[in-house]
């Protein structure tokens, strides 16, 4: 039995979530961390709310209220997305509690320490209008490299390249267009330039990444540059450093604060266990693994930047160094980053009414066909356009036709010959064979889910189901009435294997596959979900957060022999299929635009 962290990134409280946002950190996270309970490891699944630094505060000024009201708000919205999709998190916290601030100090103060925080002044951007300091990633412009015009002042995002948004040419404020100023100001750098050879001999050993994630990483690596890690800022975290620590217009940079969490929330998590220090055999033990689950656009703060965090809080860079009071700590196994869903031809955003809410989607569809629409057909390893028409077409072809239909006419049959699962009498070559297609799945599908291929996997699950499918028309136990031998026989066989095949869809269609469990007579929980349960830290106002009893679920990563004369219990349907017409208009809470 392993110790798997599986580390997903942080969603910021900015307002409620759309179906790119889940479709880069969340269903794939969750289907890995499914995964792998089933097969026994010792799961622990982090995250939580990312609420500090300039999205919040945009974001509350837009609607009159405080960065904490606004980051309360949306956690809480949230938290109830994330939930209803059934995302298995041990902790899906916040970054705004009190043992967050303290490991993101004591991780500043060890790298400071070490000498791998270094103050450094420079130019920075200010609003001429409002005095009021302009953060990097709200200035836009032509990027000095690729001459793109797609540049924000932290990153080109033609050439993937850091900027500095002093560079820029023609720089503009996207909140208003003004054209920033720029004034000298000091701040805290991670040198990162201190710990490229540690961050290279470590990259050198993860051969087996996602080459989208290991390339882009290992072009980072080549052109490392100090990175500040301060703002000019009240809203955020302060910095704990003499001299500091009081001014109450620095902050700590909210990628810097965010990334810690993947450690606080894990000591969080102990804590709440009543037992303070079990977070270390995720973080310490040398044979635990990480995987960290995200959107493109996080890669450098996953790949580079947090690594660089660990590796200098370590000591562990060109100045040495004592580790931190945590500890020496555990770098990423592995970053596995998705690319973007985009829709009508853009990367998914909430300008241009280009936007679809999970809310929405979860309240029209439930959280299966979601779940189901991103793992086969999500941005996997490229750039992927949703579109509903290849939505319809997804959940009627396959979840409606194979797998549902599967389930409905096998388990429906049975229920009306039998009333239980029928003994079988013997079998003949086309049993077996079917039988040894699902047998054979669990290695075949288990290896996929194990390297994060969630599409590939899938498509094995669900050739399984076509499979048995196509057993049924070949057996028609449907004509057997005379034979009822033969017909029990390839009735049974059928149940087994969709038992089978619900095994491996699981981790995909967790709550579709409880009901199938229950159909077959299943009884307990098969699948656990996540649940909001309110906490506080000591004295404070109370919280939600996500967290789970999953230990005690009954879904094995295995073939169960499906027992005779268990009583079966008549399927609803799964899926009920979709109107055609959806694809052609989209929903009315989202309807799809003549002009994209
Ligand atoms: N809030 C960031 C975003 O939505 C992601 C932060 S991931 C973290 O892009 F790990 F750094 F928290
Ligand atoms: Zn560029």
């Amino acid at each position: 039995m392993s110790k798997i962290l599986a580390a997903v990134a942080w969603p910021y409280a900015n307002g409620p979530r759309h179906i790119g946002h889940v479709s880069g950190f969340g269903v794939p996270s969750d289907v890995f961390a499914r995964y792998q309970r089933m097969i026994g490891n010792d799961v622990l699944m982090v995250s939580g709310s990312d609420e500090h630094g300039t999205a919040i505060q945009v974001q509350a000024d837009r609607e009159g209220l405080t960065p904490q009201q606004t980051a309360d708000k949306y956690h809480s919205i949230i938290c109830e997305e994330l939930q209803q999709l059934g995302l298995t998190y041990d902790l899906f916290t916040r970054t705004t509690t009190n043992n967050h601030c303290e490991v993101v100090q004591e991780l500043f103060r060890a790298l400071h320490a070490n000498g791998y925080v270094v103050p450094h002044k420079g130019m920075g951007a200010i609003s001429p209008s409002t005095g009021r300091t302009l953060p990097d990633r709200y200035i836009e412009g032509t990027c000095p490299l690729c001459k793109s015009e797609d540049a924000r002042g932290d990153q080109c995002n033609s050439c993937g390249k850091q900027l500095d948004p002093i560079d820029l040419i023609n720089p503009r404020s996207s909140l208003d267009g003004e054209v920033p100023e720029f004034v000298e100001t000091e701040h805290f750098f991670l040198d990162l330039p201190a710990l490229a050879q540690t961050l290279r001999t470590w990259l050198d050993t993860r051969q087996d990444w996602r080459p989208n994630v290991l390339n882009f990483s290992l072009e980072l690596l080549k052109d490392l540059k100090p990175r500040g890690i301060t703002r000019d800022l009240d809203w955020g975290i302060r910095v704990p450093i003499d001299g500091w620590r009081d001014n109450p217009m620095k902050s700590i940079y909210v990628w810097f604060d965010a990334v810690i969490g993947y450690l606080s929330a894990s000591i969080e998590w102990a804590l709440r266990q009543g037992d303070p220090q079990a977070w270390r055999e995720w973080w310490q033990n040398p044979e635990a693994q990480s995987y960290y689950f995200l959107g493109k656009d996080n890669i450098t703060f996953h790949s580079v930047i947090w690594p660089g965090i660990l590796l200098g809080a370590n000591g562990q860079g060109d100045r040495g160094g004592e580790p931190s009071t945590f500890g020496e700590l555990n770098l990423p196994t592995e970053v596995v980053s998705s690319e973007f869903l985009m829709m009508g031809g853009g990367k998914f955003s909430t300008s241009y009414n280009r936007v679809i809410y999970v809310r929405d989607f979860l309240k029209e569809f439930g959280p299966d066909a979601l779940r189901y629409y991103i793992a086969v057909a999500g941005p996997e390893n490229t750039d992927t356009v949703f579109t509903w028409e290849e939505f319809v077409r997804r959940i009627n072809t396959e979840l409606a036709n194979e797998w549902g239909n599967l389930v409905n006419r096998s388990i429906s049959m049975a229920h009306k010959n039998n009333g239980v699962i029928p003994t079988p009498g013997e079998l003949t070559e086309i049993d077996t064979r079917v039988l040894d297609t699902a047998r054979q799945g669990f290695e075949v599908v288990g290896d996929l889910l194990s390297k994060a291929k969630f599409k590939a996997a899938i498509t094995e699950a669900m050739r399984v189901a076509s499979a048995a499918n196509r057993y049924l028309s070949e057996t028609e136990p449907w004509k057997l009435k005379d034979n009822p031998t033969r017909r029990d026989t390839v009735l049974h066989t059928t149940l087994q294997v969709v038992s089978d095949v619900n095994t491996m869809l699981t981790p995909f269609l967790p709550h579709a596959c409880q009901k199938v469990y229950e159909a077959l007579g299943g009884t307990g929980v098969w699948a656990a979900q996540p649940e909001i349960r309110h906490v506080s830290e000591d004295g404070q106002d109370p919280y939600p957060i996500l967290t789970g009893d999953y230990d005690s679920q009954l879904a094995f990563w295995k073939s169960i022999p499906v027992e005779v004369g268990r009583v079966l219990n008549k399927p609803e349907p799964l899926f009920p299929k979709l109107d055609e017409s959806l694809g052609e208009t989209g929903p009315s809470w989202a309807p799809i635009s003549v002009d994209g």
